[in-house]
């Protein structure tokens, strides 16, 4: 499974490529308004930024919600750098708008997805990737894991090359869980992909390697 960070922050974007277990950055426009990223040439300028910092796909969302709106943004977007993933909203006028991208070869991302039928519909469109909010979906009661199984069947049954990005990330076993189902990729937080070096037991034993070596080795 692919690891992206789902964030707009560049330090916590470089920690997590220092790691060397990134192979990507999403980001959306709330993400952007959290670093106080604003105006068109910021924006751009951000996302080239992020560009020359990981070597992977790079999700940049559009603002505009009609067909030509996203066309004429997602072609700007696209042409910043080649690891620039259109991230579409998925309304029936981004549907176009990614039938039309995937034609001429741009990448794209569809994102809110929240049932089945939106996932079929974005492969169908030719979406690079999909993002089904599991979180999302956990916070208003409802299964968010359960969605990325369906999805999983669904795409596994026919050839869809789109992939499955588990969006919305909170927390470690989020990145397990999905992990277990089969999600393409994941995108979530840095504190929950650095959550998962965590066991007691391994700090309760390095703890005890160290003190033993110690004792022969002043
Ligand atoms: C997806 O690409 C979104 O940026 C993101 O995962 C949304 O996560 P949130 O529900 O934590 O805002």
């Amino acid at each position: 499974m692919k690891f992206f960070i789902d964030t707009a922050n560049l330090n916590e974007i470089k920690e997590a490529n220092d790691l060397g277990i990134l192979d990507g950055v999403t980001t959306n426009p709330s993400l952007m308004a959290k670093e106080g990223i604003a105006g068109e040439e910021s924006i751009l300028q951000h996302y080239k930024t992020i560009c020359d910092i990981v070597d992977g796909p790079v999700s940049a969302e559009v603002i505009a919600t009609d067909y030509e709106g996203i066309i004429k943004e997602g072609e700007v977007l696209a042409s910043l750098h080649p690891n620039i993933v259109v991230k579409v909203p998925m309304i029936l006028e981004g549907i176009k708008a990614i039938k039309y991208f995937s034609s001429k070869g741009i990448k794209t991302n569809c994102t809110l997805i929240f049932s089945p039928g939106q996932a079929i519909l974005a492969a169908k469109a030719g979406a690079t990737y999909i993002s089904p909010f599991l979180g999302r979906l956990d916070d208003i009661s409802s299964d968010g894991l359960s969605l990325i199984q369906q999805i999983r069947h669904i795409y596994d049954n026919y050839t869809f090359d789109t992939e499955i990005l588990a969006a919305s990330v909170r927390h470690t076993m989020h990145i397990v869980h999905c992990a277990e189902i089969g999600a393409d990729v994941m995108t979530g937080p840095l504190k929950a992909i650095k959550g998962l070096a965590n066991h007691p037991l391994t700090d309760k034993g390095l703890e005890q390697f160290l003190s033993d070596y110690k004792k022969l080795n002043q």
